[in-house]
């Protein structure tokens, strides 16, 4: 029986959206249902792999087989994500993290004491940023492996080379999520793969799972040509 192809792998996969309170009652989220990240690591998992699932916000049921940490914001999320990269061998960031956070959370409900009001946001850290610049402070630099997501609307080849590069990620995976059929809540996506180089492969319309299928298979045929250098 041949082994698994990524038995003994450590994959850490994030999943969901995250939530960022206003007050104990009200919140800021976004309508990922956590169905991309739970395709991956479950074919991560079918795969052999050890997997670590970081999940926020999420409307489908999580996978077996597998560790869940549940977070809610996007700093817990970093937090989880970063105790763990040293024992990572490949991080995959399908998660929809909110590049802002309120400033200040009330402890109590807030009242409406005027006709308008304003809300006043800060920048969240960037995880898949934080990921990519931990492994280059690494002694040799080479793990883990990084794979971000890009959700676009426009432009969307540009935006999702711009975050490869500005992310220093080995792999970045566009959907463009006004595509019927593609991004957040669907049973399918359509997205296009990217490398350092350019276009990697662009997929048809295919469910999570297959489109997770692929994506590991790409990420292990890029991981062994890196080893071949
Ligand atoms: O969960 P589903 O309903 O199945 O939907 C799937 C999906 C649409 C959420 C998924 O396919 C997807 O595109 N996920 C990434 C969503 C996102 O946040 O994209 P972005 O282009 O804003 O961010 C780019 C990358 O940086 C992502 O890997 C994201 O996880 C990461 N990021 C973004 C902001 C931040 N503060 N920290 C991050 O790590």
């Amino acid at each position: 029986v041949s082994p698994k192809p990524l038995s003994g792998k450590k994959v850490l996969v994030t999943a969901g959206g995250t939530v960022e309170r206003i007050d104990p009652v009200r919140y800021i989220t976004n309508d990922s249902s956590g169905k991309m990240g739970f395709a991956i690591a479950e074919a991560a998992r079918d795969r052999g792999a050890e997997v670590t699932l970081i999940c926020g916000r999420m409307e489908a049921e999580v996978p077996h087989g597998v560790k869940i940490v549940k977070v809610d914001s996007a700093t817990s999320m970093y937090d989880a994500v970063m105790d763990r990269l040293a024992n990572t061998d490949l991080v995959v960031k399908a998660a929809a993290v909110a590049d802002y956070r309120p400033a200040s959370q009330a402890t109590h409900k807030m009242k409406k004491t005027s006709e308008t009001f304003t809300l006043q946001l800060v920048r969240n850290p960037d995880i898949l940023q934080a990921i990519g610049e931990w492994r280059v402070a690494q002694p040799d630099g080479a793990k883990p492996f990084i794979i971000g997501f890009a959700a676009e609307t426009n432009d969307v080849e540009k935006h999702a080379l711009d975050k490869l590069q500005r992310k220093k990620c080995d792999l970045i995976v566009a959907n463009n999520v006004t595509e019927a059929g593609a991004g957040f809540g669907t049973e399918t996506n359509i997205v296009s793969v990217y490398g350092p180089k350019g276009l990697v492969e662009q997929l048809p319309q295919m469910s999570k799972r297959a489109v997770a299928e692929r994506l590991l298979e790409i990420a292990q045929a890029v991981i062994g040509e890196q080893n071949r250098k």
